[in-house]
Parts: structure tokens; C-alpha cells; sequence
């Protein structure tokens, strides 16, 4: 399931789960059902006990699509596509956010030994990424 947020590019998206009784829940996530693209690349983003003040993130993808999702704990994301921002909370292993292109991301607020899993559609490419807010408006009016 999965619903449009204010910002452009960005969509919530709810995974299907399954509950075992007293054994857990299990969460599943697709290709093309869930993930609309296909993944070339997983990280994940964990260990900020100690820095729960850490802001990540701060940049842009020309091309890069990812997924977030918060599967322990609870972190905040921040994205602005140069018009709307936008703040989630992410506190729930079956929701994810798909970010698409263009939009610049703030991860911040982890909290609960967070841990902030990626699913993304290339592997890591330092050109693909934006890292200053003033080249990523003149970016985002110059690639409509
Ligand atoms: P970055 O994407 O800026 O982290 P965040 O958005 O979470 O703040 O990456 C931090 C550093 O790690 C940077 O030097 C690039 C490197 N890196 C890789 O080498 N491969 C990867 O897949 C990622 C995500 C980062």
C-alpha cells in the first residue's frame, strides 16, 4: 500500500506483514509490489546511541532511487524538493519511504538504538550525489 506524501517524488509505503502469533512478525518487501525499482545496493545505518543529535543525510541523487526504512527504533526524515518540505516519522519496521530523485534528505532524531535500513537502485556513486543545498535548487530548475 502506498500513499503520496506533500513532497514531490517521495511516497509512503506500508508493507504487507505477517503475524505469527507469540513467533514475531514477519514484514515483506517486494520488487515492483513494493519497491519500484530494482535493488542494486542495501546499507543500513546503526550504532547512534551516542549520537542521537546526529544529523545524516544533507544531500540530493540525480538518478539515485532508494527506500528507507526504520527496522528498529525510530529516526526522522526530513525532504524537500525545492518547493514542499516535509517531516516523517519513521517508527514502524513495515513502513518505508521510497525517495526518488531530486529531493534533498535529512535524516535526524534517531532514537531507540535506531536502525535505518536502505534499499537502493545503484550501487554507491559519489557523482551522482549533490551535497550543496544552493546546487541542488539550480539543479532541480535546470532538470524539471
Ligand atoms: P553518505 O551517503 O554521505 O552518508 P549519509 O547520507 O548517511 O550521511 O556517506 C557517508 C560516507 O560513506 C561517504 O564518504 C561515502 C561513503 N559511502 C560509501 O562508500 N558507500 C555507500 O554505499 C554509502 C551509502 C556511503
Amino acid at each position: 500500500m502506498s500513499t503520496d506524501l506533500s513532497v514531490k517524488n517521495a511516497r509512503l509505503i506500508k508493507l504487507q506483514t505477517v503475524l505469527d502469533g507469540f513467533d514475531g512478525i514477519l514484514s515483506i518487501a517486494e520488487i515492483q509490489r513494493d519497491i519500484p525499482f530494482e535493488v542494486r545496493r542495501v546499507y543500513y545505518i546503526y550504532n547512534l546511541i551516542k549520537h542521537k543529535d546526529v544529523m545524516r543525510g544533507k544531500h540530493a541523487h540525480k538518478k539515485l532511487e532508494q527506500m528507507l526504512f526504520c527496522v528498529n527504533g525510530s529516526c526522522v526524515i526530513e525532504l524537500d524538493d525545492g518547493e514542499n518540505k516535509q517531516e516523517i516519522l519513521l517508527n514502524s519496521p513495515n513502513v518505508g519511504i521510497y525517495v526518488g530523485t531530486k529531493l534533498w534528505h535529512t535524516m535526524k532524531n534517531f532514537q531507540n538504538n535506531c536502525i535505518l535500513l536502505v534499499l537502493a537502485s545503484d550501487v554507491y556513486k559519489e557523482s551522482d550525489y549533490i551535497r550543496d543545498y544552493e546546487e541542488f535548487v539550480k539543479y532541480i530548475k535546470t532538470h524539471a
